[in-house]
């Protein structure tokens, strides 16, 4: 969703932030801007473009020199996609411009006293109200004209400010949308997402809901709304800049895929005790005694991170045999949930900043429930507002669509399941078979990922299908889930996810030789009633694509994948078909980083 890159030192600005824009591309856009200024040359200047940053550089004139400067994408909410709705947005008088992510719920109000006020509105965009607001505060500092538009506004906003009397600073401040702070050698950097940081400096500081920052060329400094200072500790972040690059690969989905065999490596380094046959997880702050007055785990998410969390869910009741469900954070925090001080909540997300996550979480803890993430983002506001969890180190992620840390999030809940069962019943000798099929997990997935080019050949078989069914049984339906999930986002062929236990109930009646169904079966004790199902659907002429652990008979193809634990399978039955999907998406020429109306992040309701 919509991202912000800023920069004050003695480099040429423009330049520099155009890279940072294409670094925020992956979060999905519409449009794009730039306004920069020196101390040299006062007064903004500014370039707008509806459609990618490579418009928006084809606009830049030569002479768009300045050392100070924000530059935006935008993803429309109020307004159509448009040069004029494009952030910045500048005061009439051209001596303020605001880039800002988020929502301001109350701009309508805001906007019709300002026009009855006078004050000409140029956007349709809720944003243009806080220019005003900053240009109209008869404020000496820039801080304080600020600080007195934000206490106005209602919602959530992460924002950049330049001033064209000020041009020897920027002002940002937070409520609900991601603010980091890239601190270098007399030059600062602001992004919404250390993506656009990390080529420039290592040192972050993230800000809080509620914080603001002044960025000078040599100094920075934080506080709150209210003006009151606060302290904040640059932290260094591990994620490599060549991370961020495609690596010889045609897109980043494709690489993310093949990363996971090291992804997964990582999640399980240093974390495994042979010694007691459980996990170490430090900051997990849940001792033995706390961990045993479990009674209840409830794993909140959204999208992709969801489907890990039904996977978490259903290792945490097998391993460790507490109750266990997972649920989508944003009906969750809409039903005035009922929270039990006896049940542990995941919030689970890798961006660590989704709205509804972090909304379901601030929520939980207003009422005293203890939370852990389960995040892959360090430092993100999920991971600091929770109590303590566990980070997936699938490194950066770029693709809207998730893999990698799909893959490690349900390992990290295999580990937190071990840790948690070897704290009750889990005898040492399961526990010694679960660590053993963890570590067989990272030669597993090269195995299966050694099978790409039939997975590509059954791709271009089934990209003409209108649409897809995916079943699956207990271990094997969140992983349909999310394979009809990765489908439907990156091929746009519809798809749907049932459990194989209710085809009778509906779903048989679609069947037929048009609707192929990817069938995913495990060799587990369910796997004779799952050879039913196929059965069923081969009786009505259905096609059929097993995913399976040794050929199925009924099946009009098998993608045969290494046999682990029934308890760890899930984690890979579902690789081969993110595959599926990638190969799927590619014979349709699809935008395969970038699905169309999709963003990375939501960090908007
Ligand atoms: C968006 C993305 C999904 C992602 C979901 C949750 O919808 O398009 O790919 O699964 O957000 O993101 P999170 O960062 O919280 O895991």
């Amino acid at each position: 969703m919509c991202g912000i890159v800023g920069y004050i030192g003695k480099r040429d600005v423009a330049p520099l932030l155009l890279e940072g824009l294409q670094r925020l591309e992956y979060r999905g856009y519409d449009s794009a801007g730039i306004v920069v200024t020196s101390p040299k040359t006062p007064g903004l200047k500014m370039v707008k473009a509806k459609g990618r940053v490579r418009d928006l550089e084809a606009k830049v004139p030569a002479r768009f020199k300045g050392t100070t400067g924000i530059a935006h994408t935008r993803w429309a909410t109020h307004g159509a996609p448009s040069d004029v709705n494009a952030h910045p947005h500048m005061s009439a008088d051209q001596k303020v411009a605001v880039v800002h992510n988020g929502i301001i719920d109350n701009a309508g109000d805001l906007r019709r006293k300002l026009e009855a006020d006078g004050v000409e509105f140029l956007s349709e965009t809720d944003t243009e109200v806080l220019t005003h607001l900053i240009a109209r505060s008869t404020a000496e500092k820039l801080e304080d004209k600020v600080r007195q538009a934000v206490r106005v506004i209602e919602g959530t906003y992460g924002i950049a400010v330049l001033h064209a009397d000020h041009p020897d600073r920027i002002v940002v401040a937070r409520n609900g949308s991601p603010v980091v702070l890239g601190i270098g050698e007399k030059e600062m950097f602001v992004a919404s997402d250390i993506a656009a940081l990390v080529t420039h400096t290592r040192q972050i500081v993230t800000l809080d809901d509620g914080e603001m920052a002044t960025l000078k060329a040599d100094d920075f400094r934080t506080y709150t709304t209210e003006g009151t200072r606060t302290t904040a500790e640059p932290t260094t972040v591990e994620w490599e800049a060549e991370s961020y690059d495609m690596g010889g690969h045609d897109t980043y989905m494709h690489k993310e895929i093949h990363e996971q065999a090291d992804a997964v490596d990582r999640v399980l380094r240093g974390r495994i005790d042979d010694r007691f046959s459980t996990v170490h997880l430090g900051g997990l702050n849940l001792d033995a005694r706390e961990a045993r007055q479990i009674r209840r785990v409830k794993i909140l998410g959204c999208g992709t991170s969801y489907h890990a969390g039904m996977i978490g869910a259903q290792m945490i009741e097998e391993l460790a045999r507490i109750p266990a469900d997972a649920e989508p954070a944003s009906e969750f925090r809409y039903r005035n949930p009922v929270v039990d001080p006896d049940t542990l909540y995941i919030a689970v997300s890798q961006s660590g900043e989704t709205y509804d996550v972090l909304a379901a979480v601030q929520e939980l803890k207003r009422k005293g429930a203890r939370v852990l993430g389960v995040v892959n983002v360090v430092g993100s506001a999920i991971a600091r507002e929770a109590d303590g969890g566990i980070y997936v180190h699938a490194g950066p992620e770029v693709c809207v669509v998730s893999t990698k840390c799909f893959t490690n999030t349900t390992v990290a809940f295999a580990l937190l399941a071990l840790h948690l069962g070897r704290t009750r019943d889990l005898s040492v000798r399961d526990g010694k078979r679960i660590i053993e099929g963890l570590r067989k997990l990272p030669e597993q997935i090269t195995e299966i990922l050694k099978q790409e080019e039939a997975v590509k050949e059954l791709a271009e078989q089934y990209a003409d299908a209108r649409s897809m069914l995916f079943i699956g049984r207990v271990r094997g339906y969140p992983v349909a889930r999310e394979a009809s999930l990765k489908l439907k986002e990156v091929s746009y062929i519809h798809a749907e996810a049932y459990p194989a236990s209710e085809l009778k109930h509906g779903p048989l009646a679609l069947i037929e030789p048009a609707l192929p169904t990817v069938a995913i079966v495990p060799d587990d004790d369910l796997l004779e009633k799952n050879r039913a199902a196929l059965e069923e659907i081969k009786a009505r002429e259905g096609k059929i694509l097993a995913v399976a652990h040794q050929p199925q008979e009924k099946a009009d193809q098998t993608i045969i994948v290494p046999k682990n634990e029934d308890e760890l399978d899930p984690i890979l039955m579902g690789i081969p078909l993110q595959l599926l999907a990638y190969h799927t998406a590619k014979a349709l020429g699809r935008d395969i980083d970038k699905p169309r109306n999709l963003a990375k992040s939501v960090t908007v309701e």
